[in-house]
Parts: structure tokens; sequence; C-alpha cells
């Protein structure tokens, strides 16, 4: 999360060397190490209701209108001032973690609802949704990989002061509003090409025009009516309310190691209070959130009470985190090549994919196909068949329900059965693509292709297909 902070000297753009030698050393879409968790307890954990996201955001939404008025009514007091900074914090801090969760689907259960917040949120970050959208989807493939990664946001060297600035929000907002214009102008930039698809960056130009036209009118307005009020509730915040974002966001991947396929040396989880936690959405549980992307938010503490004897001791407080990542900044000023000592388990038996079980399948005389006893699998249930060397993913979605398409999701290539089947579709592990468990149809990016559906009965208490 968050936009690249300063120049430095190695090179961090997705086209030059570092692009290349991270393809040829296998860091570009690698496989990742992955915590051992039971299956049928993943399961549990990736639900999704809509009660708890409804009442964070309405709960985030009383606060920033709340704030604002109180701006309103208190301006040229003394009293505007704590009141802005309350407004900018939820404006341009906490809108972050809204944006991420929305992006991801996992929020609310209800499809609808996420993506009506997600244009929202990235107006109040000055994100285009587009771009921002597939950078997410890059920073998750190729976590802190330098010349993959796009969010890789507190770069080497190290530089405590160009650190500390990023709080004001000057050096961040500014980039990110430069962007938008840029891209309103229709110059969209290399980075930005090499991971958004070509077949929506003319969405990319038009979104940003959308965005850049509601700030420039605020300031239009603002001129014109000769008070900065419209500015300061609309545009202005993502600059001064920034300072949250960073505060946040610091703690998630700063100091810690480059190009390395285990989140649980290039990413931070620390233990924070529920005022934290609200506002930041539990995302102080990154390498956890990082690990398994399918499990909402409101689940993270859950996942890490399940998987945390597999990572590194999570960092007992913000402060503590903190203490960390300056100490660390500040060694790596010297020697960029210093790392924090971090004390990651050797786990015995940890693996790359979600194990979800062994199937056995038979084949009959008449070419029908055996997988197994219907009443085996429980509803919400996925499972990875291997046949002749192709992939399939059964989908139980209900009793004696079964659905059964291709196993490997069309955009990246990786297992469906370690997803979730949600309201009847297959959500991805890797990015949250989702298609329809039956006809294998494309329901929420970023697949673009169908995955193949193939006939599927219970014959006799049996499943059976005929592919
Ligand atoms: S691998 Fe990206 S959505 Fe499936």
């Amino acid at each position: 999360m968050g936009a690249p902070i300063g120049a430095t000297d190695v090179d961090y753009s997705l086209t030059g060397t570092s692009h290349d030698r991270a393809v040829a050393e296998g860091l570009a879409n690698a496989e990742w190490f992955l915590a051992d968790i039971d299956a049928a307890r993943l399961r549990e954990l990736q639900q999704r209701t809509d009660r708890r996201a409804t009442a964070d955001v309405v709960l985030w939404l009383v606060l920033l209108v709340a704030s604002g008025v109180w701006a309103y009514l208190s301006v040229w007091s003394w009293w505007s001032i704590p009141a802005f900074a309350i407004y900018g914090a939820l404006y341009g801090g906490a809108a972050d973690p809204r944006w991420h969760e929305m992006g991801h689907g996992t929020a609310f259960r209800t499809a609808w609802l996420n993506d009506l917040i997600y244009p929202v949120a990235s107006f109040m970050l000055l994100r285009g949704p587009t771009v921002w959208r597939w950078s997410h989807y890059r920073h998750h493939t190729d976590t802190i990989i330098v010349g993959r990664d796009a969010e890789i946001s507190f770069q080497r060297p190290a530089n405590v002061r160009r650190t500390v600035l990023a709080f004001t929000g000057v050096p961040g907002a500014f980039q990110m509003f430069a962007r938008l214009v840029r891209h309103a102008a229709g110059r969209i930039d290399d980075d930005a090409k090499e991971f958004v698809p070509e077949s929506e960056w003319r969405k990319v130009v038009w979104e940003s025009r959308v965005f850049v036209a509601i700030v420039v009118g605020a300031a239009v307005w603002s001129l014109v009516a000769w008070t900065p009020l419209p500015i300061l509730f609309i545009g202005g915040p993502t600059w001064y309310g920034m300072w949250l974002m960073v505060f946040f966001g610091i703690t998630q991947h700063a100091g810690l190691r480059e190009n390395v396929l285990d989140h649980r040396y290039s990413t931070r989880t620390v233990y924070m209070n529920p005022v934290f936690r609200f506002l930041y959405l539990n995302m102080n549980y990154h390498v956890e959130h990082h690990m398994f992307p399918s499990v909402p938010y409101r689940n993270l503490p859950a996942l890490h009470d399940e998987i945390a004897d597999q990572l590194a001791p999570a960092h007992p407080t913000t402060w503590s985190a903190y203490r960390e990542i300056f100490t660390t900044l500040s060694r790596q000023q010297r020697d960029p090549s210093y790392e924090a000592p971090l004390d990651v388990p050797d786990v015995p038996g940890a693996h790359h994919r979600i194990d979800v079980g062994e199937t056995n399948w038979v084949r009959h005389a008449d070419g029908a196909i055996d997988l197994g006893a219907a009443d085996a699998m429980s509803p919400g249930e996925l499972r990875q068949i291997d046949i002749d060397g192709a992939s399939y993913v059964l989908a139980c979605i209900g009793e004696g329900d079964f659905a059964l398409c291709d196993g490997v999701c069309t955009h990246a290539k990786v297992q469906l059965s370690g997803g979730a089947l949600v309201d009847g579709e297959i959500e991805c592990p890797k990015h949250n693509a989702r298609f329809d468990a039956r006809t294998g149809e494309v329901r929420r990016g970023p697949a673009k292709a169908p995955l193949a559906s193939y006939p599927v009965r219970v014959d006799g208490r049996r499943v059976v297909t005929d592919l």
C-alpha cells in the first residue's frame, strides 16, 4: 500500500534492469511459502458477512461527517485545528485500509457494496481505481520484489529524513496527484503500462479525468469564493491526512528483506490496540493477510492464532515496531545490506500450496469417473482433483450439489482449490478473482478468461463425472 517515496540508486522501476533480473532469477510470479493450516478451519475463516463491514463503514462515515461538521462550525477558531486533523486522518488515512479491503472484495459479502466503496476511497487517496487495483494484484504476486512490485514505499538506500518527511504527506500526495494529471492527459506511465492490461487504459484515463476535475473544481470554488474551505474538505485532506496512512503503512514492510519468496521475512505483524485496529481494519496482521488474502479482515486475528507458531514473533506494540523500523533504516543508511534479525521458525513440513487433501478417483468401464462419496464433502468445500495430468476443482455447493471446473485460475495459474466458495462462486486464493462454480464464467477480475466447466452428478451416493 502507498506510493513510492523518493528516488534511490536501486532501479525500482518495473521496466529497468531490476525487472529483468527478478524475472531471470525466478522471483516473478513465483511460488511462495505458505503456513500450514487445516483446510476446514481456513474455510471457516474465509466466510464473509455484511454485518461487520457495514458496522465498520458506517462508523467510519459517521466519524468523518461528524468531524467535518465540527470543523465547519468551528472554522477560524482554535477548535478547527483538532477538528480538521481528525477529519483529514479519517479521509486521507483511514480510507486506505477501506480502499484495500474493498479492492480485495473481502469486506462485504455482497459484492456491489465492496465495489461501491472502492472508488470513493480511491478518490480520497488520489489513486486511480483501475491502476491501483492492478498495482495491488502485482503487489500480492511479487511482494517487495524489486523491479516487479510497484508498491515498495520505503526504498533503499534507506533515508531516515525522507521517511520522516513522508509523514507530512507532501511528497506522497504530490506524486499521486501528478500521476493522476499525467494519466488524465492520456500519458500512462511505463510502470502502469507494465501491469495494467491495455484493454483498461482508456478507463484509466477517464477515471483520472474525473478525479482531477473534482479536485480542480474544489480549488476553483475556493478561489472564486475566496475561502479555503472547499479544498480543505475535498481533495486537500489527502495531503494533510496522509500521515495516518504512513503511520500504519510503514509497519508493513519498511526495512525488511527484499527479493525473498517468504512473507515472514518481508512483512511485519504488529499487535495493535482496538482503536488502531478499527482505523486500520486489522491490517496489522499483515503477514497473515499476504499469505491468505481470501480471509476477510475481521478474521485475521483468528487466522493469526492458527499460524502464529510458524511466523516470526509479532511485535508486541506499535512502538516496538517503530523502534525496529527506525533502528533498521538508520543502520541501512550506512550499510544497505543490513537486515534486522528475525526469529523465523524453521517449520518442518511447510509447503507451497494449501493442503486440500487427497482425492482418489476411479474410471469405470463405461468411461465415467467416480470422484468419491458425496457425503465426504461438506457444503463450501473445494477439492483439487488431478486426472491424467489435468487439474480440476470439485465444489460442494450444498448437500448433494456439486460443480466441477478446471482447477487452475486463468489469471496466474494458481490452484483454485485453496480458495473459497462464496455464494456459488469459486474465489481464487491469490488475487480474489471469482468464477461461477457451475458455468466457470468470470464474476470478478483480475481473471478475464472463464474456466471450462464439466457435468457432474450424484449417482448412488457417489459423485460422478463424464470428463
Ligand atoms: S491467480 Fe490472480 S486471481 Fe487467480
